[in-house]
């Protein structure tokens, strides 16, 4: 008898934790009915159905309400970074070598490749040293000033397809990047410099590296689609006593309002890179 009592319980037990999994008697599963589980299901897609509908009716709020035209959340005109081409900061080659040098020729007659003249024909003359403003409504289509590669002359690859890698003395070209409504105050122009003791010729085109004033300002990718961004191309008239050596230049935009010795931003308004050319 007392044997009895004592099985009792101890099945008890064993068939309660196999009822909490699934109860036969009750049809039971995991403590819950069928029913009980849809109405949770049924909660959980209704309650997940809400938030994706919440989150698509803000997103598209947010996106009806940003402009095709200007970005919307800024409160001052950034400063300009400056960028070299051929895209490389470690420009090394063997001047007798065409192998050696051919992917900055051909980065530079690609990139240049905007700048010809057929491809400017549609831009009209505009008045030098003057910024070109075209106010008026912001969908208006804004025109743009042609800066035709022959303002390059040596490093525009059309005297010298070579760019002067050939000779030694590259051509490296240098823009700002593009800043909606920058009018920048004074005379910008790009100023190169070698770290070394002693100073290595360098000759800016066009205008001893002035930069345009009337390229300024940009009026955004819709509004501007023809605009093009004013170049400077500086060539290293690198003499022989310096090949294999490694060069460090440093440009900056000098001559005006826009940074150039932000000491967390080392490509705000200047550009550091390394030039080697060897024999
Ligand atoms: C540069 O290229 C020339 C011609 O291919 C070769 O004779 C010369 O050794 C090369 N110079 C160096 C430093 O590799
Ligand atoms: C641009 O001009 C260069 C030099 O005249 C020429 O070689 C090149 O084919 C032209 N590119 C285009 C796309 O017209
Ligand atoms: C170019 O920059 C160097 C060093 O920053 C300076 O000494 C030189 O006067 C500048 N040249 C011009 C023309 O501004």
């Amino acid at each position: 008898m007392a044997n009895t009592e004592d099985k009792a319980p101890s099945k008890e037990n064993k068939s309660s934790w196999k009822d909490s999994i699934y109860n036969p008697r009750t049809g039971e599963l995991m403590g819950r009915t069928a029913s009980s589980w849809a109405l949770i299901l049924l909660f959980y897609l209704v309650f997940y159905c809400f938030l994706a509908g919440l989150f698509a009716l803000t997103m598209w709020v947010l996106l009806f309400t940003l402009d095709d035209y200007v970005p919307k959340y800024r409160d001052r005109v950034p400063y300009p970074g400056l960028v070299i081409r051929p895209n490389s900061l470690d420009i090394s080659f063997n001047k007798s070598d065409p192998l050696k040098y051919a992917q900055y020729v051909q980065h530079l007659e690609k990139f240049l490749e905007r700048y010809n003249d057929s491809a400017q024909e549609k831009n009209e003359n505009c008045i030098s040293g003057e910024f070109y403003l075209q106010d008026g409504p912001i969908s208006m289509v804004r025109r743009a000033c042609p800066f035709r590669r022959a303002l390059l002359s040596f490093c525009s690859g059309l005297s010298d397809t070579n760019y002067g890698y050939q000779e030694g003395k590259p051509c490296v070209i240098l823009k700002m990047n593009r800043i909606i409504g920058l009018k920048p105050d004074g005379e910008p122009y790009i100023n190169c410099t070698v770290k070394k003791d002693h100073p290595i010729q360098m000759y800016y085109s066009p205008n001893n590296g002035q930069i345009d004033k009337m390229f300024f300002p940009y009026y955004g990718k819709k509004a501007h689609e023809n605009y093009l961004q004013p170049l400077v191309a500086v060539k290293l008239l690198i003499t022989k006593e310096d090949y294999n050596k490694e060069l460090t230049v440093e440009c900056r935009i000098d001559g005006s309002n826009l940074r150039n010795n932000d000491e967390r931003d080392k490509f705000l308004g200047r550009v550091t890179f390394r030039v080697k050319v060897v024999e």
